[in-house]
């Protein structure tokens, strides 16, 4: 008899379940419910998003809706149409998803901050005058670092990922935080708390890695928490962006739980991204030889100034070689997501003509690795690595690509677009670009084994930035016995 009206009560429920489930209107996007009840395609997304992506897109098209944990997201695949999306600032908002995901992982709350100064802030300090000064510390700061770990003329073996990640990680600390702490304890730290990242944002996180995440995200606070007897000595880009947040009127706690999110967001994209721009060059021995040879004539160059301090020919000079293997390499590993909140009934128009209505309190997200980055419409053979593939015959920047006739305004997007795109591309390209410059000149690096080839990619990893590889790459290095002899 219990069993019966069991039986009967989970009936009833799924029917309610069923008749109140949402259903797609004419005018509005297919939709995919997937089948889990409420959780939808929640697993399948979180495991491997590129894959899952490039499923429904083969069976909806380029705009489709899906059930992800209770949330629909309207995910649109057409860069012809991102526009409709990025520029606007009526019907979509991000602040809200962007506070909800910072609490998960960083578990801060920054409601009080205004997005708009704090954005102005950003600009000021990584694209206005201090700009050069950061740059410089930051050349300086690579250079040290970089040879400190070297003894002259013996070779040093391993792995390309962790050497490109700790080197920039330690330059780019030491550039914009405090100095009293070691930053190899910092960047041993980061990275326990990095690994486990994409699982905190999912709350997919185990019994013992739930302790760990907590641990190392308490002793990161602890670690970059100001000293208060130094307070009037040191200027640092951390001591501004801690006034910053004392002006905003951001809790004492809460301003040393934000230079973690900053620590973050400011040291975990160059160091990745240098690992597959090496390691690509390093299994690609035309695009080395290609880019050593233009690094050849910049050396050159620096050799025979005469100028106090010398010039920097990467400042000087152009590297359109160098350019081309960087935009290539984002374009293959740089996989952000943007995500926004529907906060008004929205009417999308595609460029295509096509309209379609968006619900209020549903999501929109573009995932440009899909498209354009990996679309074989815009570049072909897209899975190859091409050095040359963002350069013309004379050398120019290759910026003309084409999808359904159109030409594209975005044909790459590692930097995100509109409103919260990076503020930080200018210094992070010429920090990638230095590193290189002085990997390739003043070491000697081979791989291993010759024949190794690169390790995939993370797939749990898609819609966090810069995508990290699944293993390494092992690497033997040394001192140039001449220097500047690439
Ligand atoms: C290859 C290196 C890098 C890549 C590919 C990259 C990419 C991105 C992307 C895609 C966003 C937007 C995130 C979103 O919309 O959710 C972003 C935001 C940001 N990036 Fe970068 N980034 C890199 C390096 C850096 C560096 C070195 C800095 C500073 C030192 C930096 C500072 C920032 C800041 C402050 C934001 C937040 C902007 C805002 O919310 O208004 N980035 N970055």
């Amino acid at each position: 008899m219990l069993w019966t009206i069991f039986l009967l009560l989970i009936g009833l429920l799924l029917l309610v379940f069923l008749y109140c489930s949402r259903k797609r209107q004419s005018n509005e996007p297919p939709l995919d419910k997937g089948w889990i009840p409420w959780l939808g395609h929640a697993l399948d997304f979180g495991k491997d998003a590129a894959n899952f992506l490039t499923r429904m897109k083969e069976k909806h098209g380029d705009i489709f809706t899906v059930r992800v944990a209770g949330i629909y997201v309207t995910v649109l695949l057409d860069p012809n149409s991102f526009d409709s999306v990025v520029c606007d600032t009526t019907f979509l908002e991000f602040t809200r998803i962007r506070n909800q995901l910072i609490k998960k992982i960083f578990n801060l709350q920054l409601e009080e901050i205004d997005q708009a100064s704090e954005r102005r802030w950003m600009e000021w300090q990584f694209q206005g005058p201090s700009l050069v000064e950061l740059n410089t510390t930051m050349k300086y700061h690579l250079q040290t670092v970089l040879l400190k770990t070297l003894h002259p003329l013996e070779w040093r073996e391993d792995g390309l990922f962790d050497l490109c990640y700790s080197l920039l990680f330690k330059a780019g600390f030491l550039t914009l935080f405090e100095r009293r702490v070691n930053p190899e304890l910092v960047y041993n730290q980061f990275r326990q708390f990095d690994d486990l990242l994409a699982k905190l944002a999912r709350s997919s996180l185990k019994g013992d890695e739930k302790n760990s995440a907590r641990l190392s995200r308490e002793r990161l606070w602890e670690l970059l928490s100001p000293d208060r007897q130094s307070e009037a000595e040191s200027v640092s880009w951390q001591k501004s962006y801690h006034h910053f947040l004392q002006e905003q009127g951001v809790s004492a706690e809460m301003q040393n739980r934000a230079l973690l999110l900053q620590l973050w967001t400011t040291q975990c994209n160059a160091g990745p991204a240098a690992f597959w721009l090496l390691g690509f060059l390093l299994t690609h021995p035309e695009a080395m030889d290609a880019v050593k040879s233009e690094i050849r004539g910049l050396s050159a160059l620096q050799d025979t100034s005469t100028q106090h301090p010398p010039i920097d020919p990467l400042e000087t000079h152009r590297t359109p070689v160098l350019d081309s293997v960087l935009s290539e390499t984002l374009r293959l590993t740089a996989a952000v997501m943007i995500n926004r909140e529907v906060i008004q009934d929205k009417t999308l128009h595609m460029a295509d003509g096509r309209v379609f209505h968006l619900r209020r309190g549903d999501r929109v997200c573009l995932f440009p690795f899909l498209s354009p980055q990996m679309d074989p419409e815009i570049h072909s053979e897209p899975q190859m690595f091409k050095y040359d593939r963002f350069l013309n015959e004379d050398m120019s920047v290759k910026d003309h690509f084409y999808k359904d006739g159109r030409k594209l305004k975005y044909y790459t997007m590692p930097w995100g677009a509109g409103r919260n795109a990076c503020v930080g591309k200018h210094f992070a390209v010429t920090a990638i670009k230095q590193f290189v410059f002085l990997l390739l000149t003043r070491l000697d690096v081979e791989l291993c084994d010759p024949q190794a080839k690169l390790p995939p990619i993370q797939s749990s990893r898609y819609g966090f930035g810069m995508l990290q590889p699944d293993g390494d790459l092992q690497i033997r290095y040394r001192m140039k016995k001449t220097q500047h002899q690439t």
